[in-house]
């Protein structure tokens, strides 16, 4: 496999590729000493040809797997015909994919992005963008006042400047600041703090329906419904990002489709082009119509190439019927973690919806990440003690059996040895705790 020659060139050895990143590459990752190579369906392959279980779809990104045929035909047609052409012009796909994205979301206008973050930045945006033209036209007195963000507790919306300013967790704030300014963080489903916090100076309250970095926590029904009343009340934009639970992961088209209303805006990326880089803003009338020409863009986004694979995705997800899927696979992977979590006493808890799921650990998870990569299973960690599944959508149920068992096989391996470092740390302790007698014994002498 490492000999073998890639376009034209002789493959370099997974040694020199980890050599060349441990110079070259700035230090943003921790990675295992592994290199993939390649993967078809749920699988993943390194550059030894070992395979792994792939149960984390690239954190949510590859919800059809790898190489899925009709996503590798639409890419290669596409690419032979135009990659890029321009914001500039119009292409065959963005209005269709559009109007797609509408239907499933039940907003109306879409602006096509590159990623994420780049999704929620702009959705800031177009919030204050709203909020700057309703003011215009009101009274001079509060004109600029309405710029307030509200976010939540444990959020997590991105890397660049906006949507950092509003993710909670220190570590991914604390090195850059100073943030953008007027941003509030309101207690996980404290309704009483959000009326608190809710005034006519906010200009959005972003929220992700359910929190996935932070650890698979769901905004409830109670907190949604008052967000939407004080949202409508206020004027202010309510924003759900999608990013991560959208687009069928709970087996639904949108997770926000458990409640009775909608949001203003919402913002999807991971899986909407497959593994190709796109992301959306997704707005109601009302706010769609605060970008006017000029006011927002993207050299990128939206080119036909990514926009053709994903209008292919969401084909596929409807034609195949895989929200039924999700649904389905999900409850019995979360029945069988359930079961799992009555023999270990260390899982906390298990939660999620759909193909989104967490496994709360009274413990570090990273033992087991690790455990489980060596006998050929991808999952994640996440705040060092939530175990997060994000497996693709056309998952089987063998493959759920298959997980389940070495799930089972990872756990009991990890356990043991921690009881075998418990042991050995109880040993130390009582080797350092007899020191300082022998030594003062010695003194005495
Ligand atoms: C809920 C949520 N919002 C925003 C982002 C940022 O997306 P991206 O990494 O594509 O910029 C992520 C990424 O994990 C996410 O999970």
């Amino acid at each position: 496999m490492t000999k073998r020659k890639i376009a034209g060139r002789k493959a370099v050895s997974a040694a020199r590729i980890r050599v060349n990143e441990a110079r070259h590459l700035m230090n943003t990752y921790k990675r295992p000493p592994i290199v993939f190579t390649r993967g078809r369906g749920c699988r993943m392959y390194d550059a030894d040809g070992r395979e792994y279980l792939d149960f984390l779809g690239g954190i949510a990104v590859n919800a059809l797997g790898h190489a899925h045929p009709r996503l590798v035909r639409v890419i290669r047609r596409e690419a032979g015909r135009a990659i890029h052409l321009s914001n500039l012009f119009h292409n065959a796909y963005q209005g269709p994919l559009a109007r797609k994205l509408a239907e499933w979301s039940g907003l109306d206008r879409v602006f096509f992005t590159n990623s994420g973050t780049e999704a929620i930045d702009g959705a800031l945006k177009l919030a204050r963008a709203y909020a700057h033209a309703k003011q215009k036209g009101g009274d001079s007195e509060s004109a600029g006042k309405k710029t307030r963000i509200l976010a939540l507790d444990n959020s997590f919306h991105g890397r660049t400047f906006g949507a950092v300013s509003i993710t909670h967790t220190a570590k991914y704030r604390d090195p850059f600041e100073p943030l953008v300014p007027g941003v509030e963080f309101v207690r996980f489903n404290d309704v009483a703090d959000l009326e608190a916090k809710f005034d006519d100076s906010v200009c959005a309250l972003v929220l992700e329906t359910i929190q996935g970095e932070g650890g698979i926590f769901a905004v409830d029904q109670r907190f949604w419904n008052r967000a939407r009343e004080l949202a409508t009340q206020r004027d202010a934009a309510l924003v759900a990002d999608e990013i991560q639970c959208g687009l069928g992961r709970t087996g639904r088209y949108f997770a926000y489709q458990q409640f009775d209303s909608l949001p203003d805006i919402t913002v999807v990326a991971k899986p909407l082009a497959a593994g190709l880089p796109l992301g959306a803003i997704i707005a109601s009338e009302k706010f769609a119509s605060a970008f006017t020409p000029g006011a927002h863009g993207t050299t990128f986004g939206g080119g036909p190439l990514v926009c053709a694979t994903a209008l292919e995705f969401l084909a596929i997800v409807e034609e195949e019927n895989l929200l039924a899927q999700v649904r389905e696979r999900g409850a019995e992977l979360s029945a069988g973690l359930k079961k799992l979590a009555a023999r270990f006493d260390f899982i906390r808890e298990v939660r999620g919806q759909g193909l989104m799921l967490g496994v709360d650990l009274t413990c570090d998870g990273a033992p087991i990440v690790q455990e489980a990569l060596r006998r050929g299973l991808i999952i994640n960690c996440t705040h060092d003690h939530i175990l997060r599944l994000l497996p693709p959508f056309i998952i089987r149920k063998r493959d759920i059996a298959e997980f389940l068992a070495k799930c089972e096989a990872v756990l009991v391996a990890t356990s043991k040895m921690a009881v075998a470092e418990s042991a050995k740390a109880i040993k130390l302790k009582a080797t350092i705790q007899t020191q300082p007698k022998v030594m003062a014994a010695s003194r005495q002498l």
